[in-house]
């Protein structure tokens, strides 16, 4: 064999190692969706602590038939948000508990194929799996809704499988966020706004590439300027943040409108215990003593 053929032959090998190690699936275990009413109850929670509907449910909507248009920030052109219902033709009607957890928590698809971030999975990707399947249950128990959804209208050079490389840049470029302090009502309230409540989508700043910054988590981004981190919060009482959950009042007596309106719509459904949770770790939370790392 001459060297060039060797050369050749090393070059293909490597690409399809690299190949393999960008779009090689996510090992998802093959769990079944939870059907009983306590999960789908479970799940009702969690699909307002996710606060899924402000982006799946259009204004009148009997349910999640989608339809709603989000612009893309990178490139123009817009993203049409699916419907989420369990219609045959239209919606993810037969979608397994292993879909549910590739989709939230991984950005994929079962075929192979990657949603885009303006699907905030890459705040989803902390959801315990238990909260995951216990929203698709939900889903699931939902009436049909028969409503087709056009495609998505982004730029050609822009294709999906783009997102493979961007995630794992991601991983890397994203950074850490501050660690917070062991108190199980701290580690909730991070929880809740890290992840189902994906506060950092809005209000971290992103890199030009359109990965959130999380190393300065919640100080302000150009969607929003208002910084919502432990410095700037540390003046707000937990009542006072308790409040503005529940009715988007802030401790200035503004009322929130726009974007913002629509995150009380769901932040208000949630028990007093999760509001409490959600103010002890905005308001004081970060970089508390005792602080282990997430
Ligand atoms: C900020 C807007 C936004 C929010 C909030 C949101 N989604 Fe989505 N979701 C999208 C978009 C956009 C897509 C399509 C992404 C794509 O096609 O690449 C999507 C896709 C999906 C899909 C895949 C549908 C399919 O046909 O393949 C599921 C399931 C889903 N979302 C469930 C949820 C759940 C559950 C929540 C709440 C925990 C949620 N979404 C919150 C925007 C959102
Ligand atoms: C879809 C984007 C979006 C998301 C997600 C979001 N915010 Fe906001 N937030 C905004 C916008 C826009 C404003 C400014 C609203 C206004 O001034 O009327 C705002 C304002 C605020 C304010 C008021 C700050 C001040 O001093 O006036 C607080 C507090 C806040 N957000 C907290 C949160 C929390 C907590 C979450 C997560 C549950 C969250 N936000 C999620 C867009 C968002």
């Amino acid at each position: 064999m001459s060297t060039k053929k060797i050369v050749l032959g090393v070059v293909a090998v490597a690409a399809l190692g690299a190949a393999y190690f960008v779009f090689h699936m996510p090992s998802v275990a093959d769990v079944p969706l939870p059907t009983g009413p306590e999960a789908i109850a479970r799940g009702q929670y969690v699909w307002n602590a996710g606060g899924c509907a402000a982006c799946h449910q259009e204004e009148g909507a009997e349910g999640p038939s989608g339809g709603h248009e989000i612009e893309n920030p990178i490139g123009g052109g817009k993203f049409h948000v699916p419907n989420i219902t369990p219609d045959k033709e239209t919606g993810i009607a037969g979608w397994t508990g292993k879909d549910f957890l590739l989709a939230l928590k991984h950005g994929r698809k079962s075929s192979g194929g990657f949603y885009w971030a303006a699907f905030p999975y890459r705040s989803y990707k902390d959801m315990t799996d238990q909260d995951a399947l216990d929203v698709g249950a939900y889903l699931m128990s939902l009436p049909p809704i028969n409503h087709k959804v056009t495609p998505h209208d982004l730029p050609i050079w822009m294709p999906s499988w783009l997102n493979s490389g961007w995630n794992i840049v991601a991983d890397v470029m994203e950074g850490k966020p501050e660690p917070v302090s062991n108190d199980p009502k701290v580690q909730r309230g991070a929880y809740l706004a890290r992840v189902l409540g994906h506060c950092g989508e809005c209000h971290t700043p992103r890199n030009a590439l359109g990965m959130m910054q999380r190393n300065h988590e919640f100080e302000g981004s150009t969607i929003v300027s208002k910084q919502i981190d432990a410095g700037t919060m540390s003046g707000w009482t937990i009542d006072d943040f308790v409040y503005f959950l529940e009715t988007g009042t802030t401790k200035s007596d503004d009322v929130v409108g726009g974007e913002m309106a629509k995150v009380i719509e769901h932040t208000k459904l949630l028990n007093q215990e999760d509001k409490e949770a959600y103010a002890a770790f905005i308001t004081r939370g970060v970089g508390a003593t005792g602080a282990t790392g997430k």
